[in-house]
């Protein structure tokens, strides 16, 4: 939900059928809005109708991720024994700037340090290539394409591996297309028979749909190893015990449609990266629902039926190449040499204030394709400030109605009246696929005299004068879709408030169990 409005089509068309939560617009982009903060807020977040406290409050996206990430770093804290704050966090590769600077934010009022977001093919890739000691010279690099099949969505990612590093070549998803999907797809089919056989209307209850929901996505598992199976909810609704039967093939007709769209992102990525299905010497399946025999066999299919691997670990492999990202940031660990090189996933463009030499100015300084991090130096000329933006080229390409305004700067100082000046100014997308304007200076050219020693043959020859380039830093003032500080500071001190009234409930809880057991061991206490 990152970075959209709760009107852009990906929310209120895509996203919401998985959703039970009341979707609202909260400063701008989707949110949800709550009943009570006190206390288990994500109980309160699933049954947002019952309103226990009389009061009323809304959470962006950003701030339920910022819980979500907060829930982690206590899990992690708890199993490590030692408090979390450096993470890297790892996200599709298809999400754009705003949504990972969103991730940033949520990261910072979760009280955590993110030291770097990595795509989440890529840390496959890295988890796969940091233990490989026999990859070849990068003249001749080992391509292998790895394919993620999850709960929403499906990515390919070709790599080329040589010696001590990987690039990314390409990458290409469909970004709706997983595990939940198969669900739904079964959830339809059985409702549909359940208002005949039982007359009841599962879809029209929210808790029963659950339910349902959940047995649909057992079943599909045990489909991905056997070839028909049974399903059963007790108590479904109106105190009806539901059961059916479905076989694979069954499944198979159910998700046709999905089926068909396998294959898509797979050749856009060979395709982007400029290679053939012979060029790739593995394909790797990672992602939960890359289990489904029907899936493989797509996949397969345009590999002219060559094995597929599974030998990475298919529910972990993200988070094993996220912690060696970190480890390699981290000073107190000592990782294998290994560096990886990622590419922008859409082409971004800048536009500066025209002026009569350049009416206009507009230019892609980052095309899709090109490799993170890098800066480039855009030169333009000017005797006056002047403004300069950035923003995704294609905005029709980007995931929903998402905004692609990405940074606005304004360049200050005027240099010094002269025949040319020239501004240069710092374009930068890190690491983390964000785009920043990092500086700006105009160059002013002074000629010196040489006074380098010189042949005694050329002495006779007027003395000589040198060009010395003067770099002349101006201020910039620039803007990001990253929250305030303030804000940010504010979602901060609410976040550690609301964690720390529901440690408050939770104790408190857990208290009363305690006397609750020891009150029935009492009574239980038929021992001599
Ligand atoms: N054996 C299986 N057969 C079919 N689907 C499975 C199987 N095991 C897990 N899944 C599905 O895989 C999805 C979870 O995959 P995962 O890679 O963990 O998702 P994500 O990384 O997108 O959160 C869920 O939809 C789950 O139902
Ligand atoms: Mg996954």
């Amino acid at each position: 939900m990152l970075g959209h409005s709760a009107s852009d089509p990906e929310i209120s068309e895509l996203e919401k059928k998985f959703i039970t939560a009341n979707l609202l617009d909260v400063n701008g982009t989707v949110g949800v809005k709550v009943s009570s903060i006190l206390g288990y807020r994500l109980t309160s977040l699933m049954y947002s109708q019952v309103n226990y406290a009389g009061e009323s409050h809304q959470f962006s996206a950003i701030q339920l991720v910022a819980m979500f990430l907060g829930k982690l770093r206590d899990t992690a804290a708890i199993e490590l024994k030692i408090p979390v704050s450096d993470v890297v966090i790892a996200v599709p590769s298809w999400y754009i700037d705003v949504q990972r600077r969103a991730l940033i934010d949520a990261a910072q009022i979760a009280a955590l340090n993110p030291l770097r977001i990595i795509n989440e093919t890529t840390a496959i890739a890295l988890g796969y290539g940091i233990t490989k000691t026999d990859l070849p010279d990068p003249e001749n690099p080992r391509y292998v394409m790895f394919i993620d099949v999850g709960h929403s969505n499906l990515t390919a990612t070709v790599v080329a591996f040589s010696k001590n590093q990987l690039h990314v070549k390409s990458s290409a998803s469909d970004r709706h297309l997983g595990g939940r999907d198969i669900d739904i797809a079964l959830v339809r089919h059985f409702a549909e028979e359940f208002k005949t056989k039982y007359k009841i209307d599962v879809l029209s209850n929210p808790k029963a749909t659950f339910r349902l929901i959940a047995s649909c996505e057992k079943l599909k598992k045990v489909l991905s190893a056997n070839a028909e199976s049974n399903l059963s909810v007790e108590s479904i609704m109106n105190d009806i015990d539901a059961s059916s039967r479905l076989t694979r093939e069954q499944l198979e007709g159910l998700i046709a449609p999905l089926l068909d769209r396998v294959q898509a992102p797979i050749q856009k990525a060979l395709a982007a990266a400029g290679l053939t299905p012979e060029h790739i010497d593995s394909i790797e399946l990672v992602g939960g629902t890359s289990r489904v025999p029907a899936i493989k066999a797509r996949i397969s299919a345009i590999f002219g039926g060559k094995t597929l691997s599974a030998t990475l670990n298919q529910d972990e492999a993200v988070a094993r190449g996220a912690t060696f990202a970190c480890a390699m940031l981290s000073p107190v660990f000592k990782v294998r040499e290994f560096t990886y090189h990622d590419i922008a996933a859409y082409p971004v463009k800048v536009q500066w204030e025209p002026t009569e030499e350049e009416p206009d100015p507009e230019l892609v300084v980052f095309p899709a394709g090109n490799t993170t991090p890098s800066t480039k130096i855009l030169t333009t000329a000017r005797t006056a400030p002047f403004d300069i933006e950035a923003a995704y080229a294609e905005p029709e390409n980007l995931p929903g109605a998402i905004n692609p305004w990405i940074a606005r700067a304004t360049i200050k100082g005027s240099p010094a009246a002269g025949d040319n000046p020239t501004y240069k100014v710092k374009t930068r997308m890190n690491a983390n696929g964000i785009v920043s304007f990092e500086g700006a200076y105009y160059e002013e050219i002074e000629e010196k005299e040489d006074t380098m020693e010189v042949d005694a043959k050329e002495v006779e020859a007027a003395p000589k004068k040198k060009k010395v380039v003067k770099k002349r830093e101006v201020p910039v003032v620039t803007g990001y879709t990253s929250l305030e500080p303030s804000i940010l500071n504010n979602m901060k001190e609410l976040e550690a408030s609301m964690h720390a009234a529901d440690k408050l409930v939770k104790d408190t809880e857990v208290r009363f169990f305690i006397r609750l057991d020891k009150h029935e061991s009492d009574n239980n206490d038929t021992g001599p």
